[in-house]
């Protein structure tokens, strides 16, 4: 089997669909903080601020020239928060693992994430990324790697 590269890309404002999408699948929102689906314009304006922050990087990653996931890298003081989303289609494929690893090395210092508790697939992709499980509160695993 060949292991499947995956190349991250910097979103730009033309990826705004394509984001919206992704972020409003029933599956995304579950795993989300906020369950409720996103409005055009909501979204709209929050990538354009993402865009213009110079403390959020926000990826596509790309297999091939297929968009096939997107995540994030917020700095907090001197820690990048992670996040992420696989496209529905692409999931359980291994994208994941490997999107967020090119995204660890990518950053590179402190890094830490958030993962719902019924969300064991993120789990996985924080460890092999290099982050361990820190603590559980209320539903909420921190996973770090310092
Ligand atoms: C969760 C999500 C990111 C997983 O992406 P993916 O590309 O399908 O994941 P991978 O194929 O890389 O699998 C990662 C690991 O989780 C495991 N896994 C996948 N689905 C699982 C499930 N339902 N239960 C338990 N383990 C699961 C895989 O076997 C793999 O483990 P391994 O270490 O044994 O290989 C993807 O389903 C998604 O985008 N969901 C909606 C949004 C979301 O949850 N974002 C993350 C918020 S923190």
């Amino acid at each position: 089997m060949h292991p499947i590269e995956i190349v991250l890309r910097p979103a730009t404002f033309a990826d705004w669909e394509q984001l919206l999408a992704w972020r409003n699948d029933p599956v995304t929102r579950q795993s989300s903080h906020n369950v409720e689906p996103v409005r055009e314009e909501v979204h709209r304006n929050w990538l354009k601020s993402v865009l213009e922050n110079p403390d959020r990087k926000l990826f596509i990653a790309l297999e091939g020239d297929e968009a096939v996931g997107t995540c994030r890298a917020d700095l907090h003081g001197d820690v990048y928060e992670l996040s992420w989303t696989i496209a529905p289609a692409a999931r359980g494929r291994g994208i994941g693992k490997r999107m967020v690893q090119a995204l660890a090395q990518q950053m590179g210092g402190r890094l830490r994430a958030e993962v719902l508790a019924g969300n064991p697939a993120s789990g996985r992709i924080a460890e092999a990324a290099g982050l361990a499980f820190k603590e559980q509160v209320g539903d909420i695993l921190h996973y770090a790697n310092f």
